[in-house]
């Protein structure tokens, strides 16, 4: 069948894995595979303009520099913000780490000498008494930096709990109150696939005057996502989830809201006058990019969202839903077979984690990759959740732009036969 990212432009989808399978490849939410198109983008990186981004006035230089800004571009035209308002870091969770370590910095009082709105810098500053919320959806990356900011300045950390489907659960809203500084949730979560309401938790939160901070990190590289529209103050996505490679994310953060925020790291390239007395930082996004910066992996990342932007996103998610509306139906109809998370396709996007009764998921996936099928297992990430559906761990099947429905059929079809090799039904 073909598939909206063309499956010849993957030539990692070719291979035979274990014994001769055809690889099926059902783990696009941990890590997603690369076209031709980003790996060539890499490779002439290194091949033939490798040069110090914005520290050289001869021609590789210039050359970096440019594919390095030109990216960036791209990936903040693929999510709907001013190139200005993108800051590159090295994935989520360094993104979500920069800002936690930007707020606590904020706190403490650094950044004086930058000039900015005192009422918007008062708005970010948590202390004693202030609460930062988020959910019990979250994967650690956007749970564990806010437990931290909490322990380093005194604020309480509070959050959204979780209705049976796993969707947040709209009547814990109210733990949002005018002592809410903060309020850092997923779009989409990593384990039930849950899309979070995004536009009632907005709302609730800038009527007491909270920041409020995105991780789209599973829903950026799977359907249209336009964070200026969302209306939201940060977001933190991955390249590796979207077609680009390792060590590279983003960080968009509103254009007056970064301008007020002091760095995390400190160094070259973030700086505009350095005495030995004190230092006065460069404007947004370089305030924010100390040190060399994963150049060639940042020009990967801007041409997986120009593959991404071309193919359309509403394709992608139309496939993806289709695939996914297909994983559901099967699983479901799997004896013994318990899904985490809603059965549905409303207001849901790929990740679909089960829990095979009597088999532990590593059980699972071990007999799933001797088939030649490719998914994750273990917490995810995601712990709280676990617990909150009263599992340790999980199994999940995630897709992604190049899967097929004949691959999903074949997934099913070997999950069905999990318990009985098991020997937990005849
Ligand atoms: C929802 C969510 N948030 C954050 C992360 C962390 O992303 P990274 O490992 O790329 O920093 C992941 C990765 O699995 C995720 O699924």
């Amino acid at each position: 069948m073909s598939t909206p990212a063309p499956r010849d432009d993957f030539p990692i989808l070719t291979r035979k894995v274990r014994g001769g399978h055809p690889l099926i490849y059902l783990d696009s939410g941990a890590t997603s595979q690369r076209p031709t198109q980003v790996l060539e983008a890499v490779a002439a990186m290194d091949r033939i303009h490798n040069g110090a981004v914005k520290r050289g006035s001869h021609l590789l230089a210039e050359e970096a520099s440019l594919a390095y800004e030109e990216a960036r571009e791209a990936v903040a035209g693929f999510v709907g913000v001013g190139v200005d308002e993108i800051v590159w870091t090295q994935g989520s969770t360094s993104a979500l780490n920069l800002l936690a370590y930007s707020f606590s910095n904020l706190a403490a009082g650094r950044g004086e000498s930058i000039e900015s709105d005192r009422q918007i810098r008062n708005r970010m500053s948590v202390g004693p008494g202030d609460v930062v919320v988020t959910t019990r959806a979250e994967h650690h990356a956007n749970l564990v930096p806010w437990q931290e900011l909490c322990a380093r300045t005194g604020a309480e950390l509070r959050w959204l709990d979780l209705d049976e489907e796993g969707r947040i659960d709209l009547s814990t809203l109210n733990r949002i109150n005018n002592r809410t500084k903060i309020v850092a949730f997923t779009h989409v979560s990593n384990v039930s696939g849950a899309i979070s309401p995004v536009a009632e938790i907005v709302s609730v939160a800038q009527a007491v005057g909270a920041t409020t901070i995105l991780d789209a990190c599973q829903s950026v590289p799977h359907m249209p996502v336009d964070l200026a529209k969302l209306g939201v103050d940060f977001a933190a996505f991955s390249g590796h989830k979207m077609l680009a490679p390792t060590g590279i994310g983003a960080l968009y953060g509103r254009r007056e809201l970064l301008a007020a925020l002091p760095p995390f790291m400190t160094g070259g390239s973030m700086v505009e006058v350095v005495r030995m007395e004190k230092t006065t930082y460069a404007a947004p996004p370089a305030r924010f990019e100390a040190g060399t910066m994963p150049v060639t992996q940042a020009v990967g990342m801007g041409e997986a969202a120009r593959y991404l932007h071309k193919i359309g996103m509403e394709k992608v998610a139309a496939h993806e839903e289709m695939l996914t509306a297909r994983l559901l139906k099967g699983i479901t109809q799997i004896p013994g077979v318990r899904l985490l998370g809603p059965a549905q396709m409303r207001e849901r996007g790929g990740a679909v984690s089960f829990h095979v009764e009597g088999v532990h998921p590593h059980d699972v996936g071990q007999f799933l990759d001797s088939r030649g099928i490719a998914v994750r297992v273990g917490h995810h990430c995601a712990q709280p959740i676990h617990q909150h559906f009263g599992v340790f761990a999980s199994s999940r099947a995630s897709v992604g732009p190049y899967n097929t429905v004949d691959e999903i059929d074949a997934f099913l079809e070997s999950l069905a036969e999990v318990r009985r090799y098991f020997r937990m039904e005849a």
